[in-house]
């Protein structure tokens, strides 16, 4: 894995550059993160919800990598410890809990903490992207983030249900 030195970002691109190879490893820790989740929800809306998000996130992270090629930029990801954290505590919901709503609205919280998370990182480097003059990388990185977005919204639809099925669980 190429590492980063002090020295590495001395400027807006570089550090766009090294954003993006977080944001690669955001991605790739949310396939496995949502494979597990999938594993352990029980209600058939969330998982679905899961499911699709997965497949999208894949796609993100395919978008992530031409990216990175098209600045000829280290392809490896860099291991973001924030998702990593994130969805530990997914793991750690499931661990204390058993299969019904209540693990499902911990599970649903824990979703929509990365997705918050993807939306500030995506924020960022939409933003950077713009001032830096990459059109076409601004342009594929507002798509991800409105999928962000939109996944954000599904999930707060399905947890004014959700949430109330674990009230009386
Ligand atoms: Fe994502």
């Amino acid at each position: 894995m190429g590492l980063i030195t002090p020295n590495d970002y001395d400027n807006l691109r570089a550090l766009y550059t090294g954003q993006l190879r977080y944001l690669l490893s955001t991605e790739n820790q949310t396939v496995a993160g949502l494979e597990s989740m999938i594993k352990h929800a029980q209600d058939e809306q969330l998982k679905q919800a899961f499911q699709s998000h997965k497949q999208e996130t894949q796609v993100q992270a395919e978008r992530l990598e031409r990216l990175i090629a098209d600045l000829n930029g280290d392809a490896d990801d860099l291991k973001d410890p924030i998702i990593t954290a994130l969805i530990g505590s997914g793991v750690n919901i499931t661990r204390e809990s058993s299969e019904g709503p209540v693990r499902d609205a911990g599970l649903l919280a824990t979703a929509q903490k990365i997705e918050h998370y993807e939306i500030a990182s995506y924020g960022a480097a939409t933003a950077w992207a713009t001032t830096l003059g990459l059109t076409e990388h601004a342009a594929a990185l507002q798509k991800t983030l409105e999928e962000e977005k939109h996944s954000n919204e599904l999930l707060n639809k399905i947890a004014q249900r959700t949430n109330s099925e674990a009230v009386v669980a």
